[in-house]
C-alpha cells in the first residue's frame, strides 16, 4: 500500500487514479494526525508527502510530520511533495532522511518512474547484497571488464548491481584514473537499458554559453551561430543512459538548468518552445568532492540531492594493491594478443615492485606505464628496471634561450605547444596536467577544445 498524504482534495484524487491505474493500492488521508494513525496501525511500503499544508505554509508542518514517520518507522521509504519555491525545504527533508522529492507540478511519469526506484531499493525480498562474493557477483551480473577482487571494489560492485536494474540517479566519486567510467557502463550494461543508448558527456569541456544547445539541441536559426539544426545530447540518449562526467566543473547557471530537465523530464529545444519527454537513466561522476563544494557554494545543494539517490565511492588503487598484479596481468594479456607477443609477461619481481608504487594517476596510469614498458623494453619478461625507466625524470627548467624568438610565435601557439607536451609528459592524464599547468580542468578543457588538441577522454 502507497500512502498519499496531501490537505488538497484535488492532489489526493488525481494521485490515487493515478496510482491504482498503475497498479498500486493508494491510500489517501488529509492531515499529519490521520497519517500517523495509519503508519502505526496499517503500515505502507512507501509514503508520499506533501510538505506545504495550507494552515502553515513554511513547510515546518512537513518536517515535522517526516520526523515522526521516520521515528515511527526509520526503514520507510518517504518521497516528498514540494513546490518549486520550495526546494530548499525539500533538501531539508533530504536530511532528514527522505528518499527522494519531486516538485509540483509533478510530471506523472517522472513520479511513477521514482516510485518504482524508491520501492524497488527498499524491497524486502532484494538479496542481502553484503555477502556475494566475486565469484557470485559474476555469476549474477555481467562485470567482465572489471577487475580487481579488493573488499572496497566489492562493496561498489554489489550496489551496482543492486541499483543496476532500477532507474536510480547514480554519483560516482573517486580520484582521476580509478575507474569512473567503467563502473557507469557497467551500470549501463545491466540495466534493462542496455540495448538503448549510453551517452557521454564530459561536463567540464562545457561553456555556459553553450551548456543549452549542447544539451537541448537548438533549431536552425534560434541564435546567431545556429546555422543548422543540432541534437542535443539529452535527445541522443533518450530511452538509455546520460553519462554526465566531472558534474563538479559545471558553473552554477547551467547548474540550475540541468537540475530542471532532471526534475520534470522535460526539456525545450532552443528556438522550439514545445516540451519534449525524457525517459532517461542519470549517472554523474566526479573527481570532487561534492559535498565540500557544497558547503563552499560552488554546487547546488538541490541538484546534490537529486543525482545522489545512490552514491559510489571508488577507492584509490593505492588502497587496494593487492590487486595491482591482477591488473598487471590483465593489461599484459591484453597487450599479448594484440601484438601477437605470446611469450609476454611480467616476472614476479616486477608485480611486487609495481605494488609498492604511489601511481596517482590510478589505474590510468598503471596500464599506460606496463604499456609504455612493454613497447619501449621489447622484451618477452619484464623486471622491474623495464617499469622504472618509464617514470619520467623530474621536469627541467628550461633555460630562457629555450623560448622562440620574440616575433616567430604567438602567445596561442605557444601556449598549445606547452599544453600538447604537458599532456605527453603526464601520459594524458587530464587531472595532472591541469595542476601542472596551474588550470582548473574545466579552463584545461576548454582550452583543449579551443585548440582542437585531441586527448584522451577515457
Ligand atoms: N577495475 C578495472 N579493471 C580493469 N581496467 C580498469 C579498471 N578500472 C579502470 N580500468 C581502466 O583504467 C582506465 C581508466 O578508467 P576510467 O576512464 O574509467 O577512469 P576515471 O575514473 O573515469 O578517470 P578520470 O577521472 O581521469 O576520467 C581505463 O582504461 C579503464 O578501462
Ligand atoms: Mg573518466
Amino acid at each position: 500500500m502507497i500512502l498519499i498524504i496531501d490537505d488538497d482534495i484535488a492532489v489526493r484524487t488525481s494521485l490515487r487514479l493515478l496510482l491504482k491505474q498503475h497498479g498500486y493500492a493508494p491510500e489517501a488521508v488529509a492531515t499529519p494526525a490521520e497519517a500517523l494513525r495509519m503508519v502505526e496501525n496499517t503500515p505502507p511500503e512507501l509514503v508520499l508527502m506533501d510538505m506545504n499544508y495550507s494552515l502553515d505554509t513554511s513547510g515546518q508542518d512537513g518536517l515535522r510530520l517526516l520526523a515522526r514517520v521516520k521515528r515511527l518507522r526509520p526503514a520507510l521509504p518517504v518521497i516528498l511533495i514540494t513546490g518549486w519555491g520550495s526546494i530548499a525545504l525539500a533538501v531539508e527533508g533530504m536530511k532528514a532522511g527522505a528518499a527522494e522529492f519531486i516538485t509540483k507540478p509533478w510530471n506523472n511519469e517522472a513520479l511513477l518512474q521514482t516510485i518504482g526506484t524508491v520501492l524497488a531499493l527498499a524491497a524486502p525480498d532484494a538479496p542481502d547484497p553484503a555477502a556475494l562474493s566475486r565469484r557470485q557477483l559474476d555469476a549474477q551480473y555481467d562485470f567482465r571488464a572489471i577487475v580487481g577482487q579488493d573488499a572496497r571494489l566489492l562493496h561498489v560492485l554489489r550496489s551496482v548491481g543492486q541499483v543496476a536494474a532500477t532507474d536510480a540517479s547514480v554519483l560516482i566519486e573517486g580520484e582521476s584514473g580509478t575507474g569512473k567510467e567503467l563502473i557507469a557502463e557497467a551500470v549501463h550494461q545491466n540495466s534493462r537499458r542496455s540495448r538503448q543508448p549510453f551517452v557521454k558527456v564530459n561536463l567540464g569541456g562545457i561553456s555556459a554559453s553553450l551548456f543549452e544547445s549542447e544539451m537541448f539541441g537548438h533549431r536552425r536559426g534560434a541564435f546567431t551561430d545556429a546555422k543548422a539544426d543540432r541534437q542535443g545530447r539529452f535527445e541522443l540518449a533518450n530511452g538509455g543512459t546520460i553519462f554526465l562526467d566531472e558534474i563538479g566543473e559545471l558553473d552554477l547557471s547551467s547548474q540550475v538548468k540541468l537540475l530542471r530537465v532532471l526534475q520534470d523530464r522535460t526539456y525545450e529545444v532552443l528556438g522550439d518552445s514545445k516540451p519534449r519527454r525524457l525517459d532517461i537513466r542519470v549517472i554523474c561522476a566526479t573527481n570532487r568532492n561534492l559535498a565540500e563544494l557544497v558547503q563552499q557554494g560552488r554546487f547546488r545543494e538541490d541538484l546534490f540531492y537529486r543525482i545522489n539517490l545512490i552514491t559510489v565511492r571508488l577507492p584509490a588503487l593505492r588502497e587496494r594493491p593487492e590487486d595491482i598484479p591482477l591488473l598487471v596481468q590483465h593489461f599484459v594479456d591484453g597487450l599479448r594478443a594484440t601484438y601477437h607477443r605470446p611469450a609476454l609477461k611480467v616476472g614476479t619481481r616486477a608485480r611486487h615492485w609495481l605494488q609498492e608504487q604511489p601511481l596517482p594517476g590510478n589505474i590510468r596510469e598503471l596500464k599506460n606505464l606496463v604499456e609504455r614498458a612493454v613497447l619501449v623494453s621489447g622484451k618477452d619478461e619484464l623486471g622491474p628496471e623495464d617499469f622504472q625507466a618509464q617514470f619520467q625524470p623530474a621536469p627541467r627548467v628550461a633555460a630562457a634561450g629555450e623560448l622562440p624568438e620574440p616575433g616567430t610565435i604567438t602567445l596561442d601557439a605557444l601556449e598549445a605547444q606547452m599544453i600538447r607536451r604537458t599532456l605527453e609528459h603526464y601520459s594524458g592524464n587530464i587531472s595532472r596536467v591541469a595542476k601542472a599547468l596551474g588550470l582548473s580542468r574545466g579552463a584545461l578543457y576548454r582550452r583543449l577544445e579551443k585548440y582542437a588538441i585531441p586527448f584522451d577522454a577515457e
